[in-house]
């Protein structure tokens, strides 16, 4: 039986997290990609024989993504494959404030991984697999950010309408090719993640911060594990 591949970024926790664990199973090999590795999806992964690799990479750090591109694509076979999934899901909030107060390292590290990252493991993906038959997909994860403009949130939000805009130049360059990969841009909602936290205890006080408490206070939030559910559900065929 041939093997499922998943290239999944921001498994650590959060929608990652959720996302890597339910596409553990048989005839899946799963990469994990983050600065810090999730023990229980480790475990999950040697308890059950799972194939399984965790490849820990700072995604705001540009050569080590373009070096990390080659050891991921050098372990995957089209004779052996029958998916290759990529979701480009990890992403930073911050910095959060009046953009004349924003640490300019921060915001270049911000855009490197919600923005560049994504770009080069998308081109990267479509190059090393052009001529193969093997079912290609790849999810951006978006947000609501991406559409409507936040104040004390513009680099985020910037880098969530590039994702957008990304994703719709890929669909289109994509139609003409024998082969096309399906490619989404998709927005989870409110999820109850480390990022929303964040957010919600930002020292900037902006309008959404109050938003963002209120959703968590009323229980609005949704649940990362549902979250990962609907996304499988939805988009991996
Ligand atoms: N939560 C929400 O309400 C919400 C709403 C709309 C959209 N989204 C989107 O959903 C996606 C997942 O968000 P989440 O809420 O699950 O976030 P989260 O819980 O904060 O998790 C973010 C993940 O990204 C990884 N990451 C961050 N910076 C990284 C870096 N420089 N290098 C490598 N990995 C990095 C983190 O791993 P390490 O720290 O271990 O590196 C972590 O695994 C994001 O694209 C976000 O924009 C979330």
């Amino acid at each position: 039986m041939k093997t499922k591949y998943f290239i999944i970024t921001g498994s650590s926790k959060g929608i990652g997290a959720e996302l890597s664990k339910q596409l553990l199973k048989e005839n899946h090999h799963v990469f994990c990609i983050s600065r810090t590795e999730n023990k229980e999806i480790l475990n999950i992964a040697i308890e059950n024989n799972y194939r399984y690799d965790f490849v820990s990479i700072d995604l705001s750090n540009i050569p080590d993504v373009i070096k990390m591109t080659d050891q991921i694509f050098n372990k995957i076979r089209e004779d052996d494959s029958e998916l290759i999934c990529l979701v480009n899901n990890a992403a930073v909030v911050t910095p959060i404030g009046t953009i004349d107060k924003c640490n300019l390292d921060e915001i270049v590290a911000t855009v490197h991984t919600n923005m560049l990252s994504p770009i080069l493991l998308t081109s990267r993906l479509l190059d090393a697999t052009r001529e193969w038959k093997t079912s290609k997909t790849i999810i951006n994860i978006s947000s609501g950010s991406g559409k409507y403009p936040a104040e004390g949130m513009s680099v985020y939000c910037s880098t969530k309408a590039a994702i957008d805009m990304f994703t719709k130049c890929i669909s289109l360059e994509q139609k003409t090719k024998e082969n096309p990969i399906n490619i989404y841009s998709v927005d989870p909602g409110m999820v109850d993640t480390a990022m929303q936290e964040t957010a919600r205890n930002a020292e900037h006080d902006f309008q959404l911060k109050y938003f963002f408490v209120e959703a968590k206070n009323e229980g609005n939030l949704k649940k990362p594990s549902d979250v990962a559910k609907k996304i499988i559900k939805n988009y991996i065929k």
